[in-house]
């Protein structure tokens, strides 16, 4: 099957900080990802999300841009980054970039300018309001790290709206010139061999926002242009929206509008099919995710889902209900400081299932067999942990353990000088958990992940073709699905449970062939009628049923 290239593709989220120091001074750099293509190559991704890269205070690790046009020089510069997209282009890799553009630091000449002159050319690209907003303490993303969303600023004797951080103030998008300038932004990079953009905090930037009163309808002509400003400068470009909103509203993200211009985002990040996996995952209970499949909302042929088990961010169960969000909480994040903004947690899965391989394979399966693009955190395909000594949603962008040196092989400086500690305590610790010592070992996770990407690759069906739910009696902690496409037909099986079944598939018409593709374990040839199929505790199996040829 040969579908557009991001709905077969593997995406593979990088914190280049993190990732490989190439001239140490204990700062991952461009350079040293770029030294490390050969490995993403061969584990088998095809696009890279890269979390921010432009100059930044840090303050909230980039999401903070003080210059879209440039690199972080603690990154590189503008050549690093066309070498690391030529030499990816060379592997059949893309790079995807962060658009952080609902708002700029706060240290942006754009901003500095603005604040400083009501007269400056400046001044209406951000939100600003004379007297105090009654809603001024409403609406924060990041309770208990932030008290406010709008901030009296002494230099410009006004006040300033921020949906994040006070340090992250927003751009105003019904101000023409921001629109072009951000426009200018994305040709750029294009330009310089970027293959899209993830949108940071979509529907943010969408709102329209003024003091005391509820947001107006979202604006979704920025989208519209978006679209179609980078359809024109590069026909392979996609658009990849964060937007964790009500399955309602979500297909407005990527949908046509009647005799309007042409589809907005490419993707969209499956955040309610997340939540739902995670709470089957806790629950050892496969309706929640039958029922997140029937929900998701169609969307247009040319758009896709993005699914993810973990990302950089806590991991969000907002959209739960309390006692399911308090299940999935109990089971995976015990402990009070495993937990953030009274909502997420902030762990990575390795940890959060124990360590327990069978059981991280199975997530894993589960998550690459979901309708969508299945996008990774870097570091999870080895299992590695989160350092809960580092603040907020630090403890999971540690760096890259590829050795069991103390700098981890990340780096050649002295750890102590490295940008985030590397993890060395526990059972987690880069000495236990590295890239050099899984890739000598055949039954590490690192190979059974290199395994799972070539599978996924020979079952181009999988989260692509039309999904469905087995309508059959099925024991509570199965999940099994399928996925149709003219090129062919795959049957899911998951046991959410860590108890072995025996499930009757007799009523299925399984095909004249139908042979396995990758499992938990060898179960031999289906057997004939089918009555007593085998599934172990927290098994899985991938059956193909038919090909098209
Ligand atoms: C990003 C966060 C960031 C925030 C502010 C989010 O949606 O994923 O990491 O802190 O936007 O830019």
């Amino acid at each position: 099957m040969s579908e557009r290239w991001y709905k077969e593709a593997v995406i593979y989220c990088i914190e280049v900080d993190s990732f490989q120091d190439s001239n140490g001074d204990g700062c991952g750099d461009l350079k040293g990802l770029t030294s490390r293509l050969d490995y993403l190559a061969r584990l088998g991704v095809t696009c890279l999300w890269l979390n921010p890269i432009h100059p930044s205070p840090q303050r909230d690790d980039g999401y903070d841009v003080s210059d879209y046009y440039g690199v972080d020089p603690r990154l590189g510069d503008l050549g690093d980054f066309v070498e690391l997209a030529t030499q990816a282009r060379g592997r059949g890799i893309r790079i995807l970039l962060d658009l952080v553009v609902n708002h700029t630091s706060d240290e942006h000449p754009w901003f500095r300018s603005a604040r400083s002159d009501p007269a400056s050319p400046y001044r209406d690209w951000y939100v600003w309001s004379t007297a105090e907003p009654s809603d001024r303490r409403q609406g924060m993303v990041f309770p208990g790290e932030q008290t406010e969303t709008w901030t009296f600023d002494d230099v410009a004797g006004q006040w300033y709206f921020h949906r994040f951080y006070d340090f992250q103030p927003d751009l105003n998008w019904s101000t023409p010139a921001v629109r072009t300038e951000i426009k200018k932004v994305m040709e750029f990079w294009l330009r310089l061999g970027a293959s899209g953009f993830r949108i940071d905090a979509a529907p943010f930037v969408l709102e329209q926002i003024s003091p005391g009163v509820d947001p107006g309808p979202l604006d979704f002509s920025i989208l519209d242009d978006w679209r179609q400003d980078v359809q024109w400068s590069s026909g392979e470009a996609v658009l990849l929206c964060e937007a964790n909103v009500s399955a309602d509203d979500l297909p407005k993200y990527c949908r046509a509008v009647a005799g309007g211009p042409n589809d907005r985002a490419h993707m969209l990040f499956a955040f309610g099919l997340n939540a739902k996996l995670w709470l089957a995952l806790a629950r050892e209970d496969a309706e929640p995710l039958v029922e997140a499949i029937g929900a998701l909302p169609r969307l247009p042929a040319m758009s896709q889902w993005a699914t993810f088990l973990r990302n950089h961010d806590e991991l969000d169960l907002s959209k739960l209900t309390d006692e399911q969000r308090g299940d999935v909480m109990a089971a995976f994040a015990p402990k009070a400081d495993m937990r953030i903004y009274n909502r997420g947690i902030r762990r990575r899965l390795a940890s959060m299932m124990k360590g327990e391989r069978r059981r991280i394979e199975l997530a894993y399966s589960l998550q690459f067999t979901m309708p969508g693009t299945p996008v990774l955190r870097y570091g999870e395909e080895i299992g590695m942990g989160e350092d809960l000594a580092l603040p907020g949603r630090e403890s999971i962008r540690t760096p890259m353990q590829w050795d069991a040196s103390r700098g981890a092989g990340f780096s050649t400086a002295s750890p102590t000088d490295f940008v985030r500690p590397v993890l060395s305590r526990g059972p987690y610790a880069a000495k236990r958990v590295n890239v050099r010592a899984q890739r000598r070992d055949r039954d590490s996770l690192l190979r059974w992940f290199e395994e799972l990407v070539r599978v996924l690759r020979e079952c181009p069906e999988v989260g692509v073709g039309e999904p469905s739910v087995l309508d059959v009696p099925l024991p509570r902690s199965v999940l099994a699905h399928r996925f149709e496409a003219p090129e062919g037909s795959v049957l899911l099986l998951h046991n959410l449970a860590d108890v072995p079944v025996r499930i009757d598939l007799s009523a299925i018409d399984v095909g004249r062939h139908p042979y396995e593709v990758f499992a938990d374990s060898d179960y031999g040839a289906l057997q004939k009628d089918r009555s007593q199929v085998q599934l172990n505790g927290w098994g899985y199996r991938w059956i193909r049923l038919r090909r098209g040829d």
